[in-house]
């Protein structure tokens, strides 16, 4: 079936030069041309867009408040946005909205090519089994304020690890919490870290960015009682994936943007466990005792149970809180990597890597058959041959940390 793209552009004539440049994808895309937000949002109302492009800066509804109208009304719609540089304060606004953000002028290569990855992710977001999944769930955790907080900061152009720091410090349990964590065997760090100020210049803003999100994540599971998940174990299992795939991929020289988002998809890629659990407490606590008796791969028992497993309600999550396509693409996956429409390496290859090597580190976060490693989507991703060197790399560098 065709995608259907909404283009949303005030001038006329950039949406006449988008029809031009994407005119080769009119086979694949059923795309319309919108010349306002209330245009917009009057077509949206008439049948499902998988994609939508707005530009930023309109007058009357401008972008970042279109998109938050169609986060809440159509959340499974994937958005995007085209800014200018000075367009900060209203990229601001647009904080969670936002599923990625494209710097004008945007080549058209690179359009079509975030479009089409960014459909795919819609796609498998929008899948019945998911809508079952989420019209169950009561209670879906909120974005922290501080996580926003931070992400606004950052947006706003000139914000350094200090900057940044100094709004972590303000929430003393937090500042607490990455302490002793930044202080831990996992950071390993050769002397100790006494501000938060200092582990953000230690650490980097993304890492310190993610860590605030999953420790807030984390915090929301002592509500429940008995939901068959040994907390500290998925903790140090999340962070050791994390830690994994960000080795991984420094190993390939990726760039530093995807060295982050493969650390933050490694520490949040078992948030979906968190989300069923926190739901679904008892259910859960079956759906892990189901997969370990009878020897079944723990999601072919959620699939069961729930119709959807933790990587589905995971990435549903992180797609409602806007991050990054990549991102939320290598959570989805974690566990079938071959369903990924491209094959180059990215934070999925990582991540699938990194969790199937951390779950071989400690096998007490193993429930049922033990996980294996996807060779086949290895091979298409023509990294098969570097597992043996990555296994060896991901244990010299980690090994003892616990
Ligand atoms: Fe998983
Ligand atoms: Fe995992």
């Amino acid at each position: 079936m065709k995608k259907k793209i909404l283009f949303v552009d005030e001038d006329p004539l950039v949406l006449q030069g988008l029809q031009r440049s994407m005119r080769g994808m009119r086979n694949e895309w059923d795309m319309v041309f919108a010349e306002s937000g209330t245009k917009a949002l009057e077509l949206m109302s008439h049948g499902d867009f998988d994609v939508i492009v707005s530009d930023m800066r309109m007058p009357g509804m401008n972008g970042a408040q279109l998109l938050n109208e169609v986060m809440t009304r159509y959340p499974r719609t994937v958005r995007l946005i085209l800014s200018g540089h000075d367009d900060q304060d209203l990229v601001m606004r647009s904080v969670g909205s936002t599923h990625q953000y494209l710097t004008k002028p945007c080549e058209p290569d690179a359009l079509r090519a975030t479009i089409n990855r960014a459909s795919a992710l819609g796609e498998s977001l929008k899948d019945e089994r998911i809508k079952t999944l989420v019209a169950q769930l009561g209670r879906l955790p909120s974005l922290p304020t501080l996580y926003v907080q931070v992400t606004e900061a950052l947006q706003s152009g000139d914000a350094s690890a200090g900057v940044v720091g100094e709004i972590v410090a303000k929430d003393i349990a937090m500042s607490a919490q990455l302490l002793k964590l930044v202080n831990s065997a996992f950071f390993s760090g050769k002397h100790r870290i006494s501000s938060v100020v200092e582990a953000a210049t230690f650490l980097g803003i993304d890492t310190i960015k993610s860590l605030v999100l999953c420790l807030h994540l984390f915090s929301k599971l002592d509500e429940t009682r008995s939901s068959g998940i040994p907390m500290d174990a998925l903790w140090a299992h999340s962070l050791r994936t994390a830690s994994y795939a960000g080795t991984i991929a420094r190993l390939m020289n990726c760039s530093q943007k995807m060295v982050d988002e493969s650390y933050v998809s490694g520490l949040l890629h078992d948030v979906g466990r968190l989300v069923l659990a926190v739901n679904f407490p008892d259910r859960y606590s079956a759906v892990v005792a189901s997969a370990s008796g009878r020897k079944l791969q723990l999601s072919d028992a959620e699939r069961e149970e729930f119709g959807a497993t933790h990587a589905d309600a995971g990435a549903y999550l992180l797609g409602l809180w806007g991050l990054p396509v990549p991102v939320v693409e290598a959570i989805a996956l974690h566990h079938s990597p071959s369903l990924c429409t491209h094959m180059e390496f990215s934070p999925l290859t990582a991540v699938h890597v990194a969790n199937v090597l951390a779950h071989e580190y400690n096998s007490s976060l193993n429930i049922g058959i033990p996980l294996e490693l996807d060779w086949e989507y290895l091979k298409l991703a023509n990294v098969d041959q570097q597992i043996g060197v990555w296994r060896k790399s991901v244990r010299n560098e980690h090994y003892g940390a616990d």
